[in-house]
């Protein structure tokens, strides 16, 4: 019989988010699950009880009814004592857990005999992963929401105008730690028009700062900052006392900082003293994504937006659930992705397979046993970085992309193909040397096109290659014209008629998918 999941109403203080919406249920329900919903489980975030229902849904009166029916129970936050004892033997539970932070929720768990996935410990690494790392859907969200928070604590515009009454100059904003987080409050703040500055301990981050309208401020010390799996690591005394001196000196000229730097496992870094909240101007903002975790700001009050030295703190820890609209309906589309993966046969019945590596890292619990932490995944998703040498190789006698040749090289290069030209042009025939004097040509300007550019366009430009080389389209067209008057009676056999229709269809597939290919490629690196 097909499995039932009950989507409960969270009961955590001020939480408005859903763990599944009503577009979402239509789709649950083609995987051929049953789905039950408790009543007002979506009031808060603007999904009524009758949506679900026309989605298909059942509406329940109570928590106990639907946890008493549910075989798999999708929550957002982890579950509340009283939750977890409403939970029936068997059942899967979906939602985020954060096992390390909750031991004792683990134990009261796997004393249920449930089957928990922790969506929170997702291998986010692997690729495939991507479309259910409700991390990273959360984490975007709360981003563009702590740059709303503070363009609202702040008495100012955002970007910079001239007015009859005057210029205004544009806002400054510092965002410490560009993670997922980090990146969408460059993003909106760089949107709204202020000057934006970041930092990172990760400095492979730059060009993805840099891409969305930011500076990426450097901490004049030389250290690794990643801790492996893309996360961060904690830094050395020397790399702090210089990143002190950097954050200082930019909390002196910013408007508004948002913190968000976090180390897995480890309370927040410390990044703004209160000496450097003095320092700010009055009316400047703090927002301080890290709150939860301890804060990065020394005078952050979790949970609250105080004024400190004339300075707004806040410390928001529900920055997501204050767009619960969005953030319900991204976390119900992972949670379905997950679903997707759990139910491939589409029969409504749920398989945990521990040897997916994805479905191994997010099971926390198996049927009573905890089976958390998982081994690490397999295959990293990135290649490692080879170690940088120590000593810089010898120069090869050759140049690689965007080297210049040496000016002896280029003179050779070309002196040998003269004399080569030379020699073909005296003993090959005249229609040869027409042909060959093109195709010199063509390698020569590919040559100059491919070499200047970046690689990270090369995709785009191999697409857009590929449709130009659909040139064969000109001699297809050509047999099947018919034959110039005075130009011979004979039409090609039907055969070359065929083969050369065929070709017309198949070069204009790789035509036109080339130059869409292209766009879309373009497309990604547009803002
Ligand atoms: P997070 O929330 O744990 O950390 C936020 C940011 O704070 C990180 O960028 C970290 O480097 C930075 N940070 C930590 N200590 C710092 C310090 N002392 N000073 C300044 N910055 C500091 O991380 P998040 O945003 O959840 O993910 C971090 C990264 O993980 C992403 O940027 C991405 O590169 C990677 N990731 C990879 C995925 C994949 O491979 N598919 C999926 C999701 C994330």
């Amino acid at each position: 019989m097909a499995m039932l999941i009950g989507v409960p109403k969270e009961t955590a203080a001020g939480e408005k988010r859903v763990a599944t919406v009503p577009d979402v249920v239509e789709k649950l329900r083609k995987l051929g699950f049953a789905v039950a919903v408790e009543s007002g489980a979506g009031d808060a975030a603007n999904f009524a009880d009758d949506t679900y229902c026309a989605a298909g849904a059942e509406v329940v009166a109570s928590a106990a009814e639907l946890f008493a029916k549910a075989d798999i129970v999708f929550k957002v936050r982890p579950p509340s004592a009283d939750e977890v004892a409403l939970l029936r033997e068997g059942t899967v539970l979906i939602g985020f857990v954060w096992p390390a932070q909750n031991p004792e929720l683990m134990q009261a768990l796997a004393g249920r005999h449930a089957t928990v996935l922790a969506i929170d410990c997702l291998p986010r690494q692997l690729s495939r992963a991507q479309k259910m790392d409700a991390l990273t859907s959360m984490a975007g969200i709360s981003g563009y929401r702590a740059i709303i928070e503070a363009a609202n604590a702040f008495g100012r515009y955002f970007n910079g105008q001239v007015t009859a009454a005057g210029k205004i100059p544009p806002a400054k904003v510092f965002i410490a730690g560009a993670g997922v987080a980090g990146l969408a409050a460059i993003g909106t703040a760089a949107n709204l028009g202020a000057i934006v500055r970041a930092n990172d301990t990760r400095a492979e981050v730059a060009d993805q700062v840099v891409s969305l309208g930011g500076e990426f401020v450097k901490v004049d010390y030389e250290e690794e900052g990643s801790g492996g799996g893309g996360y961060a690591k904690v830094m050395s005394e020397g790399f702090q006392a210089a990143q002190r001196a950097m954050y200082a000196e930019q909390a002196r000229d910013a408007d508004i900082i948002v913190t968000t730097a976090l180390i897995p496992g480890k309370p927040a870094p410390k990044l703004i003293s209160a000496e450097m909240v003095r320092s700010m101007k009055p009316g400047s903002v703090i927002v301080d994504m890290a709150a939860e975790q301890g804060g990065n700001c020394e005078l952050t009050e979790p949970g609250q937006a105080v004024v400190r030295h004339g300075v707004t703190i806040i410390g928001y820890t529900d920055l997501a659930s204050r767009l619960a609209k969005q953030s319900s309906t991204l976390y119900a589309t992972n949670l379905l992705r997950l679903a997707e993966e759990l139910c491939k046969t589409k029969d409504g019945l749920v398989d945990v397979n521990m040897d997916d590596d994805a479905i191994r890292g997010l099971t926390v619990i198996k049927a009573g046993e905890i089976t958390w932490p998982a081994p690490p995944p397999k295959l990293p998703a990135v290649p490692p970085k080879p170690k940088a040498a120590a000593v810089p190789p010898p120069k090869a006698h050759g140049h690689g992309p965007g080297e210049p040749m040496s000016v002896q090289g280029l003179a050779t290069v070309f002196g040998l193909g003269a004399l080569a030209f030379a020699l073909v042009g005296l003993y090959a025939p005249a229609s040869f040397l027409a042909h060959f004097t093109v195709f010199v040509l063509a390698c020569f300007v590919g040559y100059m096109v491919i070499w200047n550019v970046t690689p990270a366009l090369h995709t785009p430009l191999m697409s857009v290659t590929n449709a130009i080389s659909s040139i064969i389209a000109i001699g297809a067209l050509i047999q099947i014209a018919p034959p110039l008057s005075g130009a011979g009676s004979d039409r090609p056999s039907g055969l070359i008629l065929a083969l050369a229709v065929l070709a017309l269809a198949l070069t204009a597939i790789n035509m036109f998918g080339g130059f869409a290919v292209t766009r879309r490629m373009l497309a990604m690196f547009r803002k």
